[in-house]
């Protein structure tokens, strides 16, 4: 199984300023909780409890506000941080002693996933072994996004493009990739793209030449958002507030996973609550152990 998964949460969040000039993006607020907290809930449904947050220059006292030594959520959460905004592969150099000689989890840090059977999907994904696995999902606009052309019978991953101006597949890459511990290697052997960044699709490919790449599929049931323009980021905030007050639960609340997956109890919950304050999230905690 993974045990140590990746959040990598800076980037310069150009296309949200102003919002994003003094807050990282990954702080703001999807409808009653930061951002950050969609991406660890992810990782904590697949059960990883190792985490490295990695954080642009200067913003580790944001993080460490929300995350404080004494928050008990039954995970390990360290924290690296990025100069500047190298490429999604950054996270494997910057991650190297993290990761040591384990296979790994990414996420980033501003993608939002939801749907029925996700927490199966990512137990499976973290089941792998060797190569490495990414996360499909269809959208309407695949050339807005790096995109899988994909053998529907044997789910062989055939070719794999970002953006591509001709339509080969309607199935989107999203941010969230399984690999094995070759992954560091690969990744420091990148070259930067044109725009100057490491780019994720290129290690991707890496494993696609060696044959050793594979899919899992978020069907029609599930949600796969992107938050990145501030339309996008409002409609993610608005889908979590319609969902969440239908249905009475709410959405990665982090202490809610650690609870079920027996990592915490009802001490941990009531620090948490104490940690919140008077809030709504606190008053969903208590109903948890009442
Ligand atoms: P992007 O969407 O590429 O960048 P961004 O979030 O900074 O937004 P914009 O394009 O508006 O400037 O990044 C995707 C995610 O990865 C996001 O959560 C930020 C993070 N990221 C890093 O932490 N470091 C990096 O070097 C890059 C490229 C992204």
């Amino acid at each position: 199984m993974i045990k140590k998964g990746i959040i990598l949460a800076g980037g310069m969040g150009t296309r949200m300023s102003p919002l994003t000039k003094a807050v990282n993006k990954q702080l703001l607020p999807i409808y009653d909780k930061p951002l950050i907290y969609y991406p660890l809930s992810i990782l904590m449904l697949a059960k990883i409890r190792d985490i490295l947050i990695i954080v642009n220059k200067g913003q580790l006292d944001q993080y460490k506000k929300l995350f404080p030594e004494r928050k008990n959520l039954g995970i390990n959460v360290v924290f690296k941080e990025q100069d500047k905004p190298r490429g999604l592969p950054d996270a494997f150099i910057l991650g190297e002693k993290f990761i040591n000689n384990s296979n790994i989890a990414m996420i980033l840090g501003d993608n939002f996933f939801y749907g029925q059977n996700l927490s199966k999907l990512l137990t499976e994904c973290a089941r792998l072994k060797h190569g490495a696995k990414i996360v499909l999902h269809s959208v309407k606009k695949p050339h807005l996004f790096g995109v899988a052309k994909i053998n529907y019978k044997s789910k062989n991953i055939l070719k794999i493009i970002e953006k591509p101006k001709k339509f080969i597949s309607n199935y989107a890459i999203t941010g969230l990739y399984f690999f094995d511990n070759k992954v560091v290697n690969y990744a420091k052997k990148l070259k930067p793209s044109k725009r100057g960044e490491l780019e994720i699709i290129d290690l991707i490919n890496q494993y696609k030449k060696t044959k050793k790449l594979s899919a899992e599929f978020i069907g029609r049931g599930g949600a796969w958002l992107d938050t990145g323009s501030i339309s996008d980021y409002y409609k993610t905030s608005a889908f979590v507030q319609a969902v969440e007050n239908r249905q009475g639960f709410k959405i990665a609340c982090l202490e809610e996973i650690a609870l079920l997956n027996k990592w915490i109890n009802k001490k941990d919950i009531k620090d948490a609550i104490s940690f919140y304050g008077n809030c709504e999230y606190s008053s969903y905690l208590k109903k948890l152990i009442q």
